[in-house]
């Protein structure tokens, strides 16, 4: 196993230095600087049969949930279809309205999610037209698919998902710009922008991970308490229901994501003196309503880690500490962003000796119910 670890000392970390070769292998052949066009071998969705599409459901449990999340707003910004974005064991019991107008996207990085799956067929048995997006080739939710789309992020050993994450969140945008390409709802130059820009994010992903030390000390200053909390607006807040997930799997801390407009509402009565607060900035045009978050927060105690993008620089005036991350796209901000996330639960897990790789009472796949 040590040598399947690759110098590392788990799989985890190993997983977490791998994203940016899992980002370009998942866009590699799909998106390139010398075309206008996405090219998916298997999808055979074709303009006429989009124009009969009136819903997409995205359908997933855990991690893939939440790139489904993501899904939902790149899929609507960008191609103007509504989705509903489902846990698969909510969906497959609560008679959703599915018919010959619905797409349905299944998300699973095993494809042998017993939930997943037994949706996917459900979908499938009231008409629907089926993508699966799935990191196994030859799994069930891939034979069971009528299109497909692979996460090229190879093995996932560790039980907490890194790499297959952000290359869900990789097919999520690749479906949105196909689809947008496909009913003209997306001028080309915007095509090539966001393509351009999603080129550039395997080195953009390399950059932060030389930012571990950071994240590493935060962790090392915090893991004692009993609560973390996350906030974030938007795509920001989607990646918070990440961070809170990851670090509960591997630290067995309590931590829970909010999306910071419901602060008010309730969440800001735990925050007290010393309380850990994750704070997600990424998003330029929500980004002063979630810094007045961030004071609210500040004035009751909390000690804030704010996630910004480069140039942000109010963010430092508020806060104990600001991670940057690499200027890009606010759309495709997540894909960076999870990254500190990721090392933090990591770290966090560390310090507190828990076993990374295996924690009590997970499984890196339910195949039963
Ligand atoms: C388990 C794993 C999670 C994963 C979820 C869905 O709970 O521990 O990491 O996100 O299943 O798995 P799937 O293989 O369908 O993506």
């Amino acid at each position: 196993q040590a040598a399947e670890k690759g110098g590392y000392e788990h799989f985890m970390i190993k997983e977490i230095h791998e994203q940016p070769k899992a980002i370009r292998d998942t866009m590699t052949s799909r998106i390139s600087k010398d075309s206008d066009e996405v090219k998916l071998d298997d999808i055979t969705l074709t303009a006429e049969d989009l124009k009969n599409i009136d819903k997409i459901f995205i359908v997933a449990c855990g991690t893939a949930y939440h790139a489904g999340m993501v899904g939902k707003y790149v899929i609507e910004k960008l191609a103007r279809i509504p989705v509903e974005v489902d846990i698969a064991s909510e969906f497959r019991y609560r008679k959703p309205i599915i018919n010959g107008k619905t797409l349905m996207i299944v998300i699973s990085q095993s494809g042998e999610t017993a939930d997943t799956l037994a949706a996917l067929r459900e979908a499938k048995a009231q008409g629907a037209r089926v993508i699966a997006v799935t990191n196994v080739v030859g799994s069930s939710v891939a034979r069971e698919a009528d299109n497909l789309l692979y996460t090229w992020a190879g093995p996932e050993i560790a039980v907490a998902s890194t790499k297959a994450y952000v290359t869900q969140l990789i097919a999520m945008y690749i479906i949105a710009l196909y689809l947008a390409r496909l009913n003209g709802s997306m001028p080309v130059e915007e095509y090539r922008t966001i393509r351009d820009e999603m080129l550039s994010l395997p080195e953009k992903a390399e950059e932060l991970l030389a930012k571990k030390e950071e994240v590493q000390k935060f962790a090392a200053q915090n893991f004692m308490h009993k609560d973390i909390f996350y906030l974030g607006r938007g795509l920001d807040y989607t990646v918070a229901l990440e961070g809170a997930l990851k670090i509960k799997e591997i630290s067995y801390l309590h931590a829970e994501a909010f999306a910071a407009g419901e602060l008010k509402h309730g969440p800001i009565a735990l925050i007290e003196q010393g309380t850990p607060v994750i704070a997600l900035a990424s998003q330029e045009d929500l980004f002063d309503k979630t810094l007045s978050n961030i004071k609210e927060v500040i004035t009751r105690g909390a000690k804030v880690l704010a996630i910004a993008m480069e140039g942000k620089k109010d963010a430092e005036k508020s806060v104990d500490e600001v991670i940057y991350i690499p200027k890009t796209l606010q759309l495709l901000a997540p894909v960076l962003e999870v990254i500190p996330l990721q090392l933090l639960a990591y770290y966090t897990a560390v310090q507190r000796g828990c076993d990374v790789d295996k924690p009590k009472n997970l499984a890196k796949s339910v195949t039963v119910e």
